[in-house]
């Protein structure tokens, strides 16, 4: 049964498929008025100083919904979960409070885990062959960068869900479109 000082957390990057962290519920959720993108760069899990990957964060984007999954944390494992996501997600990523809703009736204040344009992995916009090829070339200590795109998109689906800029970019990588890129 959830408490009044329970805490969610919203996932919508490797936070949706590699949950290392306990918590006393999951559910299928979204987000208003944002849009993931492949915008962030990764210098310590899916890529390296001066190689990095490319991986999700959340843009603006005042129309749009993105889906993810939230996650129930019990309060007196929350000071430890957020220790361990706060290191985890320590590459650029800020914590952010929003609205978390699991439908058009339901839904919960929580947090999530956010990239903004001013931390200095931050790499922006670029085509979705750019991306793919970038992915292609990038490892860093938790694994490959195709690994994580790839497990998000599987995620995805097995929940019902799509998403077409996560779309193209695994179709770029499985036409080989994608050309090597000079490292951002
Ligand atoms: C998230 O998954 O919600 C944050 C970004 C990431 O770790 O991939």
């Amino acid at each position: 049964m959830s408490r009044l000082d329970d805490v969610w957390i919203f996932g919508y990057g490797s936070l949706i498929w590699r949950i290392d962290f306990p918590h006393e519920e999951e559910r299928m959720a979204y987000i208003k008025g944002w849009q993931r993108k492949f915008w962030q760069g990764s210098t310590d899990h899916r890529g390296l100083p001066g190689k990095p990957g490319r991986v999700a964060t959340l843009i603006n984007a005042p129309e749009s919904i993105c889906w993810g999954k939230a996650y129930r944390i019990h309060p007196e494992q929350l000071k430890d979960v957020l220790a361990h996501l706060d290191y985890r997600e320590k590459g650029g990523y800020d914590r952010l409070e929003l609205d978390i809703h699991f439908d058009e009736q339901q839904q919960v204040t929580g947090l999530t885990y956010h990239a903004t344009h001013e931390n200095e992995n931050f790499l922006g916009h670029a085509s979705s062959q750019e991306i793919a090829a970038q992915v292609k070339s990038s490892h860093g200590p938790s694994g490959s960068n195709q690994e994580y795109v790839l497990e998000l998109h599987r995620a995805l689906l097995q929940m019902g869900q799509q998403d077409d800029h996560l779309d193209e970019i695994v179709a770029a990588l499985s036409s080989h479109q994608g050309s090597p890129i000079a490292s951002a």
